[in-house]
């Protein structure tokens, strides 16, 4: 049984719908990172499922059991919210144990609970500080603690990372992963941040317009992507699109566009065979691109170099094809000049192809 299922999950505000009808199974002690652009409803799905939030239609299930009418505090939830006000006149240990001690739970239990939750967090030592004594990210953590001392199901965080700058994110990031292998519990996570859904995650959820658009490990969803958007929404620097028609020439397929022909080769002819004539979106990641200037034109696009942006021991190479815009990862010790037109070589099996009205992926 799903430790969470959400059925047909509507959620409507007067006449208009913003989450319209989600179906989603979380196990168990399964990391669910809930992903995308402002506005999708992210924060949304995650309120009704804590119940700050009516449904409008479908369920919640926990455990089986249907919770849509339940007050959140017998939901058997804990949440971390993206403003995560601690009481600035307790230290760490009273912020951390304010639940229980509201629940006048005995003192050594207490006290044991603080202890084991200190620790994994990292936090022993600053038991006794005010939260103005302390860092952001620190903060964030005893947020996270006060969430981790309730020994709930389910822990319910909403961009707990958000109002961190992106140094202390990346901290944070590791130290959530961290704390993911010491914790063994539910954990739904919102994030706008798509870096952050790829590292953290057991499941991603991508969420675009109220509605999920695919489901899976970060792995498939980077190899697989079932649409153009979730191909563009995941990955950094994105994915390139380039628009392109299917031409058959006897037994031969290619993918022809503004400025590149590239030859199909393997399985996608079979494929692309029938769709002659069809528009077609050829997407390529910009690590998939390599600099090969003995490449044939047959599987290779000619990129003018615009911008190329250092950064460290790679570089972002931004170009232009055909008057379409190229993003190239590549080593920064490859020589090239701005304006000058370069070759790229990109292998048939890592093309990722997009029905050009549908925007559905091809096979
Ligand atoms: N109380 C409300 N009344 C009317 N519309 C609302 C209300 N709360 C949210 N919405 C709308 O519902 C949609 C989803 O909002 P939600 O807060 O779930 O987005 P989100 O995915 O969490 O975005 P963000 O990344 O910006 O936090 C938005 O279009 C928003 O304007
Ligand atoms: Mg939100």
């Amino acid at each position: 049984m799903p430790k969470i299922k959400l059925e047909n999950l509507t959620k409507r505000y007067g006449n208009f719908e913003v989450l319209h009808g989600v179906d989603l199974e979380m196990e168990d002690a399964e990391f669910t990172v809930l992903v995308g652009p402002s506005g999708c409803g992210k924060s949304t799905t995650l309120r009704m499922i804590a119940g700050l939030e009516t449904v409008s239609d479908g369920e919640i299930f926990i455990d089986g059991r249907p919770v849509s009418q339940l007050e959140p505090k017998d939901r058997d939830l804990a949440m971390v919210f993206q403003d995560y006000a601690l009481y600035p006149h307790m230290n760490v240990a009273k912020n951390m144990s304010f639940a229980l001690r509201l629940e006048k739970r005995p003192k050594a239990e207490i006290n044991k609970k603080i202890k084991e939750v200190a620790e994994i967090l990292g936090l022993t030592d600053f038991l006794h500080r005010k939260p103005a004594e302390l860092s952001g990210g620190q903060r964030q953590r005893v947020a996270m603690g006060r969430a981790l001392t309730r020994d709930s199901s389910t822990f319910l965080f909403d961009e707990p990372l958000s109002n961190l700058d992106a140094k202390l994110r990346t901290q944070m990031r590791a130290e959530l992963a961290l704390m993911r292998q010491r914790v063994h519990k539910n954990m739904i996570y919102v994030t706008h941040d798509q870096i952050e859904a790829m590292t953290l995650a057991d499941r991603i959820v991508v969420m675009h317009a109220g509605r999920i658009q695919q489901q899976g490990t970060p792995e498939e969803l980077f190899k697989k992507p079932v649409n153009k958007f979730v191909a563009g929404f995941l990955g950094s620097p994105p994915m390139n699109f380039l628009e392109s028609t299917v031409q058959q020439e006897g037994d031969d397929v290619f993918l022809a566009g503004q400025g590149f022909r590239l030859k199909i080769d393997g399985e996608l002819t079979k494929r692309l065979s029938p769709l002659s004539g069809s528009k077609v979106d050829v997407g390529i990641r910009p690590s998939d691109l390599s600099f090969d200037p003995d490449a044939s034109a047959d599987n290779a696009i000619d990129i003018n170099v615009v911008i190329s942006e250092y950064v460290g021991a790679q570089s972002v190479l931004i170009g232009d094809c055909g008057g379409q815009k190229v993003m190239v990862e590549l080593k920064s010790d490859t020589p090239i000049a701005l304006g000058e037109k370069l070759r790229f070589r990109v292998e048939c099996s890592d093309l990722h192809l997009f029905d050009t009205s549908s925007e559905l992926a091809i096979g």
